[in-house]
C-alpha cells in the first residue's frame, strides 16, 4: 500500500448486535480523540470503519460487498481508507487481508483500542491485523465517554461460555468476562452527566455478570442494577441479552422492587422442542423456560417479554417446529426476533445430519413470524387506554411530533410540546403493529409506569 495523508474524517458503520453498536460508538470516540471528525451525513469520509457481524452468513458476507462498493466509488466519490472491525474481523482476520487488498486494518472486538497505532501504520502504507483477545484491557485504554443522547448502551460483560451448537459468538468474542463494578458505576455516572436518562446494560450473557460491590461483597447483575438505580438523573435501566441458565432469584426480585428497572425482559428460548434444545446445547427445556417466566411475572405482572427463535435447526421436524409455535402462544411475546438457521463454519451444528431445505425454512419462518406478529399486535392493543411515561428520543417527521419509548420498549409517537430527553406522561390511544399513538397528559417528571 502507498503512504497516504492522515484521514481528517471518519464514518463507523455498525452491522451487528447492540454490543457491536456500543463498540462502534467507542471506536468513534477513539477516532475523535485522534483529531478525526465524523464525516457529515451524505459526504465522503477519509476513513471508513466497517464494524461487522458474523452471526449469520448474510451478515458476514455483507462486509465484502460493502468493501467493493466503497472501492468502486459506489458509496462515495473517493475511495476511503478502510478498517474492518467487529466479529468478522475476529473470525476471518488474515483471510480478509487476502480477499480484500483495499483493506488497511483488520481489528477484532477486543483489540480496537489499538486503532490509533494501526492508523499510524496505515498512513505509512503498512497494513495490519490485530485480533488478540486480552481480557478487559480495551476498556481501560478507551477515552472518557462523550456527549450522547437520552439513551445509552453500557457493555458490562463480554463473551460466552455457553457454546450453543449453532453459534459463533464464543469463538468471536471469547470467554465470559465481567467488567469491574467500580468501572461500571463510573462509566454510568459519566453517561448520565453526558445526558443519558436511560442506560441499557449489555452483554452476550448479561445475566452472567458477576463482581464485587464497593464493600467487597460478591455481587451479581441484580446488585449492580440496585447500585446504578441510586444514580440521580438516571431514570431507566434495561439489560440485554440474558440466558435462561443465569437468571437468579435476586434478579427476579429486582424486577419487583427496583422502579427504575423497566418491565421488559429479552430471554431467548430458540425452540419449543426439548429434543432440538438439547441438540442446540441449550441448558433449558420448554417447561423450565416457562416456569422461569412465571416467576418473573409473579414479581412483575406487567412484564413485557421478548425472545429469539431459530427455525430449521438441523434435524428439526414439522412436529418439533409446531412445538415452537406452541411456546409462542403460551408465552404471548410482546416482541421477538426470529431467524432461519444459518450454518456457521467451525460450529458443531454446521456438520450435523438433517440440514433443513431452504424452502422448508422459509415456510416455517413465515408461519412463526405471523404468530409472533399476532402476539405483538395483541400486546400493543392491550396497552391502549394505559397511561405511562415515554422517554422522548427524537423528533417525528411532522411538526410538533415526537417519538420515544414506553416502559415496555414500545415505540410511541405523540404531538405536543416536548424536548428530546423529556420523560412525559402520555395516555396510549391507538395501537399499530410496530408503534402506538400517545396523547400527552403532562410534561415533566411523570410516573414510570401505569
Ligand atoms: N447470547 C444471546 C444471543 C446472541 S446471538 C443468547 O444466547 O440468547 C442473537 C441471536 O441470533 C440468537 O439468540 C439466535 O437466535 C440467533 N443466532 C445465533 N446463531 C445463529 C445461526 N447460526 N443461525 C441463525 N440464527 C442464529
Ligand atoms: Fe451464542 Fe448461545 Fe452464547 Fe447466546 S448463549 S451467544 S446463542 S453460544
Ligand atoms: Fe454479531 Fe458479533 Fe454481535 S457476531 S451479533 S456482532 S457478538
Amino acid at each position: 500500500m502507498k503512504p497516504t495523508t492522515p484521514p481528517k474524517t471518519y464514518r463507523v458503520k455498525s452491522f451487528g448486535c447492540q454490543m457491536n453498536v456500543y463498540d462502534g460508538e467507542r471506536m468513534a470516540e477513539l477516532l475523535a480523540e485522534q483529531g478525526i471528525a465524523p464525516a457529515p451525513e451524505g459526504e465522503d469520509a477519509d476513513l471508513v470503519v466497517l464494524n461487522t457481524c458474523h452471526i449469520r452468513e448474510k451478515a458476514a458476507e455483507k462486509v465484502y460487498s460493502d468493501i467493493g462498493r466503497l472501492t468502486k466509488g459506489k458509496t462515495q466519490q473517493k475511495a476511503p481508507m478502510i478498517a474492518v472491525a467487529g466479529c468478522v474481523a475476529q473470525a476471518e482476520g488474515e483471510e480478509i487481508m487476502v480477499r480484500a487488498p483495499a483493506v488497511s486494518m483488520v481489528v477484532g472486538p477486543q483489540a480496537y483500542h489499538r486503532l490509533p497505532e494501526m492508523l499510524d501504520k496505515a498512513v505509512r502504507g503498512e497494513r495490519s491485523t490485530d485480533t488478540d483477545m486480552p481480557p478487559i484491557a480495551k476498556f481501560d485504554a478507551l477515552p472518557a465517554r462523550r456527549k450522547i443522547g437520552p439513551t445509552a448502551f453500557l457493555t458490562i460483560q463480554e463473551g460466552c461460555d455457553k457454546f450453543c451448537t449453532y453459534c459463533v459468538v464464543p469463538y468471536t468474542r471469547g470467554a465470559e468476562i465481567s467488567r469491574p463494578f467500580k468501572d461500571l458505576v463510573t462509566e454510568a455516572r459519566k453517561l448520565v452527566e453526558a445526558g443519558a436518562r436511560e442506560i441499557t446494560l449489555l452483554g452476550q450473557n448479561v445475566s452472567a455478570w458477576s463482581g464485587e460491590d464497593d464493600r467487597g461483597r460478591a455481587c451479581g447483575l441484580a446488585g449492580l442494577i440496585r447500585m446504578l438505580a441510586g444514580i440521580d438523573g438516571l431514570e431507566r435501566i434495561r439489560y440485554t441479552t440474558s440466558h435462561p441458565a443465569d437468571m437468579d432469584d435476586d434478579l427476579i426480585a429486582a424486577h419487583g422492587e427496583v422502579s427504575k428497572l423497566m418491565p421488559y425482559l429479552h430471554l431467548p428460548v430458540q425452540s419449543g422442542s426439548d429434543r432440538v434444545l438439547k441438540a442446540m446445547n441449550r441448558s433449558h427445556s420448554a417447561e423450565s423456560y416457562l416456569r422461569l417466566l412465571e416467576r418473573f411475572r409473579a414479581a412483575r405482572p406487567d412484564l413485557a417479554l421478548s425472545g429469539d427463535f431459530i427455525v430449521g435447526f438441523p434435524g428439526e421436524t414439522d412436529a418439533e417446529f409446531e412445538e415452537t409455535l406452541r411456546i409462542v402462544d403460551q408465552v404471548g411475546y410482546a416482541q421477538a426476533y426470529s431467524f432461519k438457521y444459518s450454518p456457521r463454519p467451525g460450529t458443531p451444528a454446521a456438520t450435523m445430519d438433517g440440514q433443513v431445505p431452504r424452502e422448508v425454512m422459509d415456510e416455517r419462518l413465515q408461519r412463526l413470524q405471523a404468530a409472533l406478529n399476532r402476539h405483538q399486535v395483541a400486546f400493543n392493543q392491550a396497552s391502549v387506554g394505559k397511561s405511562c411515561a415515554v422517554l422522548v428520543e427524537r423528533k417525528g417527521k411532522l411538526d410538533g411530533q415526537w417519538l420515544g419509548k414506553s416502559p415496555w420498549l414500545q415505540s410511541v409517537w405523540f404531538t405536543g410540546t416536548a424536548a428530546i430527553g423529556d420523560l412525559v406522561d402520555v395516555e396510549l390511544i391507538e395501537a399499530g403493529a410496530n408503534s402506538l399513538e400517545g396523547r400527552l397528559s403532562r410534561v415533566g417528571d411523570a410516573q414510570q409506569t401505569a
